[in-house]
């Protein structure tokens, strides 16, 4: 673990930076010098001295990073590997005499405190300099191929950029530099925007944003020199803040850093001629600590001005840890009771609370009603934890609740349920529907043990199916759209009236045509997948795969909400994504992702397959990867949808309905001669047609080109390489393009469409290869037989 260093991933696929470098001697650092926190060097200063990089104390031992000097805080700007332990003070630093910069801890462990191509090495000098970023030279110090401002952890300084793609991570705490609980991303579209980590990244996580937006693919945050803090963007950019400060006795230095308590912020750092220096916060992206999602934990909500801040339970709910309020608060009844009560009205009362912010959370229920009511709507249904009465309306919210806080400007008045004292009443129990579930399950265990979890899962969708009929509740149990991982049941008339009759066609798959919906509580938008007639098999498979299906869950892959079966009648529902597919993107659009962009979509849906193949509960076969079933959500992260349908319609139905954007193209030659050779590596081929057109930015088969060669991409990229003509594969305007990666990526490709599945990576392997880290064997031609002439 420890061998690999902990940077950002979105970060692995930065080119490195070729600059001319404008090396001043009189700091270089040689090969063979080293670090260590108890020999008479601890640092390297930058010449203006007011930089270091070196060894700072952490916790009771020493993490190595960049620092301001003589701050009265340790003034923190970077760190390597930031969540590695801190080592012990007979660690050294060596940058050695092959150009690494090698961390020998006390108990003799190597390790390369920095990420570097193997093909880039090895350094040949280093430098800490005066602008606060320590670079590695090479050839003789005339080329930067390693700096530290290409790798920024929670701060960025003057005169450094943030570009799409990348983030900055908080710290823990102002003494502790690991990763924290909030980031900070620019994203692709231009807006800068703030999430609690671990999240899902959606609009409803966001806390801040700059509300920029370029149109496009590209987006930057830019620190100037003087203290100006901005994105430039095509439609006039925006000025964040402009910290300039008058007084020019001196140095002033400007950072700006995402603190660990989540709020972005700009400073100043002063250093005046008499050795004294100050530091002043200049602007800071938020004033009120509550206004940070994730500061609370699930079920508390915020309290407090400024930065005063504290988290409470909401009624009916106990803190997890007393000691740390901020890990959020569990209901202090068990919900179990309501579920087998036969009237659960009977076991709760409710309690309001003022003024409570749940903007984030998604109501699954809203209707009209006075204010009485609505508090024993909430009582009556066990899947209610709360309900919130504004403008008339009553909305009813699962568990867990996100982000609460207190404004005094809302209005809403919000119900919770407390357990009633001296309900002594014992309700009474479904005890034989729950007792044959137990026989039925274990019946199945015992006999078939490998489909266990298959079994189990749509023994339990069958189960609870019963209890909804049972409790005849089917139109208030609605399973919550955004929080869980369950699945919704809808109900075909539900749907139709969703996607208005299935008016509206936003795509056509082989398993069916999609149409876009709205859903009538809540008004989110989904995508309604009508599966036709291909689907033969009985409502109990079918229930298995899509719980298989459901339980998938990867930021690169489509989500499942949720699924309707009545009769022959089969649909899916699915987060609705806005930003087209990648064949839309790649092959229409009048401006194509440039070459940064199309290696991070090649490594997203190249991830989303390793968690289909890999990481997740059972291996997943696509068998239909193309880039029309690649799409690209509001932050133009491509996401991976259709999968799991495979199992259901091997053999033969799939293979009747090609679909009109001619699907054979990305079909590895196994398929059409014995589709029981299905297997992983029939993806890898499919994604290697895909990594290709992403390359190239054209279709696998294409007859608009000028010579015949070229019609065939998988045979004109091989020849291409073979012929050392990589740059004929990449268009002109392509100014940023690394023929280094290029070469790197086509190769990968070239391989993945090898004829013989065996010589067909894995998608592990794949993502390696992409982002370097393994080296990559000259491809023989795809083709096994090669046609002399
Ligand atoms: C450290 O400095 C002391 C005195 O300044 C000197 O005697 C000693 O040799 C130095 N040690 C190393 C390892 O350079
Ligand atoms: C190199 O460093 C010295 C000492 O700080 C400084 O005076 C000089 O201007 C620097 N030269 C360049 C080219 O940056
Ligand atoms: C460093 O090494 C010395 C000599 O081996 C040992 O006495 C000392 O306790 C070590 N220091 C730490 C902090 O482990
Ligand atoms: C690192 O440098 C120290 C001091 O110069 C030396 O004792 C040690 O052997 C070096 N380690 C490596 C791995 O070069
Ligand atoms: C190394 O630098 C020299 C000039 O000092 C240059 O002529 C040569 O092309 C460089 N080599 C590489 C591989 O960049
Ligand atoms: C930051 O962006 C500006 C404007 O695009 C550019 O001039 C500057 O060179 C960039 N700085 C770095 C360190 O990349
Ligand atoms: C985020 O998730 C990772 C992995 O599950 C966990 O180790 C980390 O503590 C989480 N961070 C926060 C702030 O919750
Ligand atoms: C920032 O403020 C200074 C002083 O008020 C002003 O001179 C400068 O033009 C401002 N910069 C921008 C980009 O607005
Ligand atoms: C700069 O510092 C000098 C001496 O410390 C002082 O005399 C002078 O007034 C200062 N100038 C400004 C603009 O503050
Ligand atoms: C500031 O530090 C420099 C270098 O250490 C020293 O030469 C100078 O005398 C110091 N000035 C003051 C006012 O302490
Ligand atoms: C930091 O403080 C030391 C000692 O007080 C002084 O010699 C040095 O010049 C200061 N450095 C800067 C950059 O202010
Ligand atoms: C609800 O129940 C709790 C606990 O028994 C009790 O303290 C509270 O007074 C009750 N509230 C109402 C409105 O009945």
């Amino acid at each position: 673990m420890a061998s690999i260093p902990v940077l950002p991933l979105l970060l692995l696929f930065l080119l490195p930076v070729y600059a001319n470098a404008q090396q001043n001697q009189s700091n270089l650092i040689l090969l063979g010098s080293s670090l260590s926190p108890n020999a008479n060097r601890t640092s390297w200063l930058s010449p203006s001295g007011l930089f270091a990089f070196g060894f700072y104390p952490q916790d009771d031992g020493f993490a190595i990073g960049i620092w301001l000097v003589n701050q009265t805080e340790k003034t923190i700007i970077w760190t390597a590997n930031r969540d590695d332990p801190p080592v012990s003070s007979n660690a050294t630093l060596n940058f050695t005499i092959d150009g690494k910069l090698l961390l020998r801890t006390e108990q003799g462990r190597e390790l390369s405190i920095i990420d570097v191509n193997q093909d880039d090495g090895p350094a040949t000098s280093a430098a800490m300099l005066d602008s606060g970023n320590f670079v590695l030279y090479k050839n003789h110090s005339n080329v930067i191929f390693w700096d530290s401002f290409d790798f920024p952890t929670d701060t960025i300084i003057g005169g450094q950029n943030i570009s799409s793609g990348n983030n900055l991570v908080s710290s823990v705490s102002i003494s502790d530099h690991s990763r924290g609980s909030y980031s900070l991303n620019m994203q692709i579209d231009g807006n800068l925007v703030a999430y609690p980590v671990n999240s899902s990244v959606d609009s409803k996580d966001a806390y801040w944003s700059s509300d920029t937006y370029n149109g496009g693919y590209y987006g930057q945050l830019t620190l100037t020199r003087l203290g100006v803090l901005f994105l430039p963007g095509r439609f006039g950019g925006r000025i964040l803040a402009n910290g300039s400060y008058p007084d020019k006795n001196g140095t002033t230095i400007y950072r700006a850093t995402l603190d660990a308590d989540g709020i972005f912020r700009l400073y100043l750092h002063h250093f005046k001629s008499d050795n004294s220096s100050s530091m002043l916060t200049k602007w800071s992206a938020l004033q009120n600590q509550c206004e940070v999602n994730g500061f609370c934990g699930l079920n508390s909500y915020c309290s407090g001005m400024g930065s005063k801040a504290d988290c409470n339970c909401y009624p009916g709910f106990d803190f997890i840890n007393t000691s740390n309020k901020f890990l959020g608060c569990y209901h202090n009844f068990s919900e179990d009771d309501c579920r087998r009560s036969k009237d659960p009205a009977m076991l709760y009362n409710v309690t309001s609370l003022e003024n409570i912010v749940l903007r984030s959370n998604f109501p699954y229920s809203v209707k009209p009603m006075t204010k009485e009511n609505c508090g024993q709507f909430c009582l009556e249904d066990c899947n209610c934890g709360a309900v919130s009465y504004t403008d008339s309306n009553c909305r009813k919210y699962k568990l867990p609740l996100t982000y609460g806080r207190i404004n005094v400007n809302e209005s809403a008045a919000t119900f919770f349920k407390l357990k009633r004292i001296h309900s002594t009443q014992i309700p009474e129990l479904f005890i034989g529907s729950k007792r044959s579930l137990i026989l039925i399950l274990s019946v199945s265990l015992g006999t078939v043990s490998c489909l266990c979890l298959v079994l189990a899962t749509s023994s339990f969708f069958v189960y609870r199916q019963k209890l909804v009929r049972y409790r005849k509740l089917s139109e208030n149990v609605n399973l919550g759209l955004a929080e869980e991982f369950t699945l919704r049941l809808f109900s075909y008339n539900e749907l139709e009236s969703a996607t208005d009759g299935f008016k509206e066609e936003i795509g056509r798959g082989s398993y069916g045509v999609v149409y876009k919906g709205i859903t009538s509580s809540g008004g989110k938008t989904i995508a309604v997948k009508r599966l036709e007639k291909a689907v033969e098999e009985g409502e109990r498979e079918f229930q298995a795969e899509i719980t298989v299906i459901a339980r998938t869950h990867h930021k690169n892959l489509v989500r499942v909400l949720g699924f309707c079966i009545e009769g022959s009648r089969k649909l899916l529902v699915y987060e609705y994504i806005n930003n087209g597919s990648l064949a839309d993107l790649i092959f229409k659009a009048e401006r194509p992702p440039n070459w940064k962009e199309r290696i991070r979509i090649a490594l997203d849906v190249a991830r989303g397959l390793l968690y289909l193949h890999e990481e997740g509960e059972v291996c997943i076969i696509h068998c239909n990867i193309k880039p029309q079933n690649i799409l690209m959500d509001d932050n133009w992260m491509a996401k991976i949808s259709d999968f799991g349908f495979a199992k259901l319609l091997i053999p033969n139905q799939s293979r009747a309905t090609t679909d009109a954007e001619g699907r054979s193209a990305y079909l590895a030659p196994e398929w059409e001669k014995n589709s029981m050779n299905i297997s992983v590596k029939t993806d890898i081929y499919s994604f290697g047609v895909v990594l290709l057109e992403i390359v190239c930015c054209r279709r696998s088969i294409e007859l608009n080109v000028s010579t015949a060669d070229e019609i065939v991409l998988t045979d004109w990229v091989y020849n291409c390489v073979a012929a050392g003509e990589l740059q004929r594969l990449v268009v002109v305007e392509d100014e940023n393009v690394d023929f280094r990666k290029l070469e790197r990526t086509v190769k990968v490709g070239l391989w993945c469409v090898q004829e013989d599945p065996a010589l067909r990576p894995s998608i592990k392997n794949v993502i390696l290869m992409l982002e370097g880290k393994i080296d990559i064997p000259v491809p023989p031609s795809p083709v096994l037989c090669i046609a002399v002439s």
